[in-house]
């Protein structure tokens, strides 16, 4: 697959699954993300940086490399004023199996159009495939959540909704219950004042990686690497940049959504968004390589 690029199915369509994540369950590969495929909303002539809601897809895929679309994941609401209608922003959503109850349970960000609402949406799902049955919307103890993901702590069997709140200022870590529907109330803030969006976590070596970019829309701007060794408040440090190479400054035109594990090997997915046709927005696989406890990931035309 050649990065950068918009990538087809295996029946020869747009992959459309944008802001996603790739998850492994019962051996299969599952690719979760936001469905674009519709032309960009126009607004008195002008092109908005927006699609109409068309649903979160899901693929399968055995390799990595050829992709079924297994349909939607979680469909649109013909309803006006529905969080999931086709006027409101559902973004990056991101599913886990939960081992308490089995089921999966999909966080997304949910917005009005004008990225005002600012809340979680949280759906569930008996198969990975879904259907997901929307339940509710959230504020994760009572703060807003634009860019969000979602981390699965290895070193404590605990799971987060790590979101961008207080307007983009800080990302808090809110830690999700037994059942992964809900908050305890444990919420780390962590780059308190940096305002930083798109994160992604993982943890190497007792090291908790955080790498965020920066808030510039639909434009390609500086990523950021923060680590620690706990995830209390106030203790991740922004390292550097990570990103190598020519286009390394505006991490290679693109924006990361998630990494993953496989063979002992990690990899960033990262999208390539055109903010006037949102619907061809391409997707990278870079390979993530550690020299020591340094990160780096350089470009690679292949996956
Ligand atoms: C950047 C975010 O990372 C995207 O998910 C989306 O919210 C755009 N901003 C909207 O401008």
């Amino acid at each position: 697959m050649k990065n950068g690029t918009c990538w087809l199915d295996d029946e020869g369509r747009f992959i459309q699954a944008h802001g996603g994540m790739i998850a492994r369950f019962d051996g299969l590969w599952y690719w979760y993300g936001e469905n674009k495929d519709a032309d960009n909303v126009v607004e008195g002539g002008v092109v908005r940086g927006r699609v109409p809601f068309r649903g979160v897809s899901c693929y399968k895929s055995r390799d990595l490399h050829s992709w079924h679309f297994e349909g939607l994941a979680l469909a649109p609401v013909q309803e006006a004023g529905h969080p999931l209608s086709p006027e409101r922003i559902v973004e990056r959503p991101k599913v886990l199996r939960c081992p308490a109850t089995g089921q999966y349970v999909m966080w997304f960000h949910a917005d009005r159009s004008d990225y005002t609402l600012a809340h979680a949406g949280l759906a569930v799902a008996d198969r990975p495939q879904g259907p997901f049955r929307f339940e509710r919307l959230a504020l994760p103890n009572r703060r807003d959540c634009r860019d969000m993901t979602l981390f699965e702590d290895p070193l404590t069997g605990r799971a987060f909704l790590v979101h961008s709140g207080d307007w983009n200022k800080t990302l808090y870590f809110s830690e999700l219950t037994d059942d992964y529907r809900g908050f305890t109330g444990v919420c780390h803030a962590q780059m308190v004042s940096q305002e930083r969006e798109a994160p992604v976590v993982f943890v190497r070596e007792g090291v908790y990686h955080c790498l965020t970019s920066g808030c510039t829309g639909w434009t390609p701007n500086t990523a950021l690497l923060a680590t620690a060794r706990t995830l209390a408040g106030g203790l991740m440090k922004l390292v550097c940049d990570p990103m190598e190479g020519p286009g390394a400054r505006r991490t290679f035109g693109a924006q990361a959504t998630w990494s993953f594990e496989h063979d002992g090997q990690r990899y960033l997915l990262l999208d390539h968004w055109q903010r006037e046709t949102l619907r061809t927005s391409g997707y990278s696989i870079l390979p993530v390589r550690f020299d020591g406890d340094e990160m780096s990931v350089c470009w690679q035309d292949e996956f």
